[in-house]
């Protein structure tokens, strides 16, 4: 295996459906991945899919499952003050929805796709180097014990946060524009029916709680968390403790608890990187940029890139045009900054920041009291969550 068309690194959710799109327009691809299927798989992450991602599920044709088990939801609820408010997310943004679906259930679908087309994917490749990425790109890796070059004309960096890609640009040709908070979220998956029919957004003085699902079978809470927490400080019973206390009482009662599957700590932070180009090389997904997890957008602006991506490659192959992809950059930092707004804003309305003194928490119940009393805000909120135009 010495040459492709486009060399995809990462086979998480972005470089799998860019590997699809490909496909599906007669382009050459292979992923080199540096962990086994198996362990990609075992990854807990978000489950709330705009519809433009669900389209594009649809147009690689891997959406069979997601509109079987997938669930509609058309609304979410946020608590504060004691109480639950609806937000009718298709009332207030032209009657259109979420789907709760698992991202692990997203990336199997695409790599059950992908093994059935016969598209390279290498996993358990270590090593991974790029080179020239300016006239003539090479990866190099070892796979098996053995070294592999891969020449190709394309690098398309889908290798998230900690991965190869970014860093393989010069620090000068890059700015990262950074923001962390003094916090993360203590995630648990349990197979309990939910609390609640939509998912809850909760405000609460001791601090912010989510509760979402997998199933009506299947349900994913989390909890705001001091940065420093651990999952192994959290018994399974002072989690459900704790996300009682979080909840307005009806919600609350309606917490059925359980053994946790999986429990987990992840930091939350913003970072964008600028440009998301360099030279043959394209940074899509966490490799380019990261969210907050409280919008639920990291895995629908993956989706979105490789979007964009996926137009400029055809159209260079396709047309000999180079217009999308000297467009990609700019195209998807606009929507990437546009989630970055949004997430940031969620993050900052729900959260306790105990060091922001309490004009702060007045302000925020403020923002909320105004937000669920206010169309011009609800239709703000709804069209932001349910995903902006690609
Ligand atoms: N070489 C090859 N593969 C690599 C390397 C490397 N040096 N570094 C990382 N990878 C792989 C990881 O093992 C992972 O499978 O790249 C993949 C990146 O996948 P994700 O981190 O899931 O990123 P992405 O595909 O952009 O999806 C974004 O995933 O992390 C969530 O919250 C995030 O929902 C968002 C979504
Ligand atoms: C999840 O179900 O894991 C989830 C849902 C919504 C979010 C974040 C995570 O905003």
């Amino acid at each position: 295996m010495s040459r492709t068309q486009v060399a995809i690194v990462g086979a998480g959710p972005a470089g799998l459906l860019l590997g699809a799109l490909l496909g599906r327009a007669g382009i050459d691809n292979v992923i080199i991945e540096r962990s086994s299927a198996q362990h990609v798989l075992s990854r807990i992450r978000a489950g709330v899919l705009e519809q433009g991602t669900v389209d594009l599920l649809d147009q690689v044709g891997c959406a069979g499952r997601l509109h079987r088990e997938g669930l509609v939801h058309h609304g979410i609820d946020l608590a504060f003050d004691g109480a639950l408010h609806r937000v009718d997310l298709s009332r207030f943004s032209g009657g259109r929805s979420v789907t709760v679906y698992g991202q692990t259930e997203v990336t199997r679908d695409l790599m059950q796709a992908r093994a059935a087309s016969g598209q390279r994917t290498i996993y358990e490749a270590s090593g991974v180097a790029l080179h020239d990425l300016d006239a003539a790109p090479r990866l190099t890796f070892t796979a098996d014990g053995v070294g592999h070059e891969l020449r190709c004309d394309f690098v398309a960096g889908c290798d998230g946060y900690h991965g190869v890609s970014r860093e393989s640009v010069p620090a000068s040709a890059l700015h990262v524009f950074e923001r962390s908070y003094p916090f993360g979220w203590l995630g648990l998956l349990a197979d309990v029916p939910p609390a609640n029919d939509e998912l809850i957004y909760s405000r609460h003085p001791r601090g912010f709680a989510l509760c979402s699902m997998r199933s009506p079978s299947r349900s994913r809470y989390y909890l705001q968390v001091p940065g420093s927490d651990t999952a192994a400080a959290w018994s399974d019973d002072a989690f459900w403790d704790e996300l009682r206390r979080r909840l307005p009482e009806p919600a609350a009662d309606r917490v059925v608890t359980g053994p946790a599957l999986e429990k987990s700590v992840a930091q939350l932070r913003s970072v964008v990187v600028e440009p998301l180009r360099f030279g043959r090389l394209f940074l899509c997904g966490d490799a380019g940029h990261i969210v907050p997890p409280t919008g639920a957008k990291g895995l629908n602006l993956a989706a979105s890139d490789v979007h964009y991506l996926a137009e400029g490659l055809r159209q260079h192959y396709a047309a000999g045009s180079g217009e999308g992809l000297e467009a990609y950059s700019a195209r998807a930092l606009a929507r990437v900054w546009k989630a970055e707004r949004f997430s940031w804003w969620m993050t900052a309305t729900l959260h306790r920041f105990p060091e922001a003194g309490d004009f702060a928490e007045r302000l925020q119940i403020a923002e909320l009291d105004y937000l669920v009393h206010s169309e011009a805000a609800l239709g703000v909120l709804a069209e932001n969550y349910v995903g902006l135009p690609f």
